[in-house]
């Protein structure tokens, strides 16, 4: 099945593969939404079902609720777990600094509650969501649907006051209407090209009273997980200590070992 991926699926499927192994009986795990937390949910079903893995997990989009419960794992809602130990979420971008752009799949405001409520939070990710400066993919801002237009307008306002010139703001649709979270709002897409202080504009947006959450995610990422379409996954962690990269698919003899870079 790993054969017939597409270069980016098995990107994709290594990164997920390789994040799992930080998911240990007992724990309660945040998972995340997206085309690559879709093979995180995947792996942790296999464990599950195997009898390898027991744990409880909170969805954060109905999407990841259908395929976990589809996957036999016991699915709880955040309320019911409490606190988390681990989330892991793929992500639209990340920089040096561990800061995210995320919301391309329209479940950034339970993603960020989630990821909050856990004491680590890992990103998985291909090698293309590497970025040096954030702002190239559409940055999510999730609204109320009351006054979302007199939203749009603040939040252009916002930008202009803050420097950014000539942004477009898009209302994203799903065919010929407004596509709708899974807390019935609107997300307005910024193209901002870049972001040149991403924590001011984070905390700017969200004091705006009909921005219900803004997709940027700073300070909460502690590792990042890289997969690569060859097999090999690359790990970060934030606070600096080394770098693992491992070959987990493809190239049997690379399999056997991992390669510690400082
Ligand atoms: C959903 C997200 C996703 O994590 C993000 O869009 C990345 O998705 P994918 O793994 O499909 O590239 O933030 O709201």
């Amino acid at each position: 099945m790993y054969d017939d991926l597409s270069p980016q699926d098995k990107a994709k499927y290594v990164c997920a593969l390789r994040a799992a192994e930080f998911v240990k009986s007992g724990m309660k795990v945040g998972l995340g939404t997206g085309s690559t937390a879709y093979w995180l949910v995947k792996h942790l079903g296999q464990s599950v079902r195997n009898g390898e893995l027991d744990i409880v997990a909170v969805p954060t989009s109905t999407r990841t609720k259908e395929q976990a419960i589809e996957e036999g794992i016991k699915v709880v809602t955040l309320d019911e777990a409490g606190w988390l130990d681990i989330t892991i979420d793929g992500a639209d971008e990340f920089d040096a600094d561990f800061s995210l752009i995320k919301g391309g799949g329209g479940a950034h405001l339970q993603e960020k509650v989630v990821a909050m409520a856990s004491d680590q939070m890992i990103v998985i990710a291909d090698a293309s969501k590497r970025v040096e400066t954030l702002g190239k993919f559409p940055l999510p801002i999730e609204v109320l649907q009351f006054g979302s237009d007199a939203t749009q307008k603040l939040i252009a306002n916002l930008l202009v006051a803050q420097g950014y010139q000539g942004i477009e703001i898009t209302c994203r649709m799903a065919g010929d209407a407004p596509f709708v979270t899974d807390e019935g709002n609107f997300i307005l897409d910024l193209h901002m090209g870049q972001i040149a202080d991403a924590k001011a504009l984070a905390s700017a947006i969200n004091q705006i009273p009909g921005v219900v959450e803004n997709g940027l995610f700073i300070d909460i990422c502690s590792a990042v997980v890289v997969g690569n379409a060859d097999g090999s996954v690359r790990m970060e962690l934030k606070s600096g200590a080394d770098v693992e990269v491992r070959q987990m698919m493809g190239d049997t003899n690379e399999n056997l070992f991992s390669v510690i870079e400082s």
